[in-house]
């Protein structure tokens, strides 16, 4: 039998899989197209309990800290650090996120072009989810980029998935359908569970990222992973924070 809209959402054991039929799945299959999901973003508690509650004690008293979140999608994140009492610009490659991040946080809080974003000005830069979902020569950009903003004693926090676990099939996030190497830079699709959509996501190996950002000026300071749990009977972090700093 061939089903419409069938989407394998699930694994019961190494030969069956769960299928959701007949529901069109929405989907994010280039760096451009996230506005697409920025409802299901906007509403990620689980997301927001692993990543975010983990990211912002890492910043500390946050009172008049200047902070650029790059890449900072609808802004959450980018509210809740304003909450805290910070400075906070963004600046993001779609101009339809930066609308709903500056209706968050003030439109003059955003930067529509990364010319406008100042130079050695930033306490922190912040730039999560966002490295793992464009191409190698887009990592080396970017990485210049947060160098720049970046003010001589300030600290930069990236984060994104945790390369580490590649061959997991199910975290308490997604579920992923990757059957390359650890050792290889690929893009492998992953399906969402809060919010039910499709994403391709690259994975690269930990000492990849080391490199570029040493060639951008950063030095590495700490690898953080967020908090550990087990399913399925394998333990699983389901983020990597790297803090970094400038590299004098
Ligand atoms: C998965 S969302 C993450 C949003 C937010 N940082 C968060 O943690 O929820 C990825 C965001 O990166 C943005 N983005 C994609 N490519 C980018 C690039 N080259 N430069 C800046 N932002 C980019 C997308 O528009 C999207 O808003």
């Amino acid at each position: 039998m061939i089903y419409e809209n069938a989407h394998i959402i699930g694994f019961l054991n190494k030969d069956e899989v769960i299928l959701e039929v007949g529901i069109k799945m929405k989907g994010v299959f280039d760096q451009k197209s996230w506005i697409v999901v920025s409802k299901e973003l906007e509403k990620e508690s689980l997301k927001l309990a692993s990543y975010d509650n983990v990211l912002i004690p890492l910043l500390g008293n946050l009172k008049g800290k200047k902070i650029l979140d790059y890449g900072a999608g609808p802004g959450v994140l980018a509210l809740a650090m304003k909450k805290l009492g910070a400075k906070v610009k963004v600046y993001d490659i779609s101009p339809d996120m930066l609308r709903k991040a500056g209706a968050k946080i003030g439109n003059e809080n955003v930067y529509e072009d990364i010319k406008d974003v100042p130079e050695d000005y930033f306490d922190f830069v912040i730039c999560n989810l966002v490295l793992c979902i464009v191409n190698d020569k887009e990592v080396e950009n970017i990485a210049k980029n947060i160098k720049k903003a970046l003010k001589n004693e300030g600290v930069v926090y990236i984060g994104f998935c945790n390369p580490k676990i590649c061959d997991v099939k199910e975290s308490q996030l997604d579920f992923r359908f990757n059957n390359e190497k650890y050792e290889k830079n690929h893009v492998y699709k992953k399906i969402k569970k809060e919010g039910r959509y499709e994403i391709l996501e690259w994975h690269r190996p930990i000492d990849w990222y080391k490199k570029v950002y040493k060639k951008a000026g950063l030095k590495l300071i700490k690898e953080i992973f967020t908090p550990e749990y087990t399913l399925n009977k394998v333990k699983i972090n389901d983020f990597i924070i790297f803090e970094l700093k400038d590299e004098k």
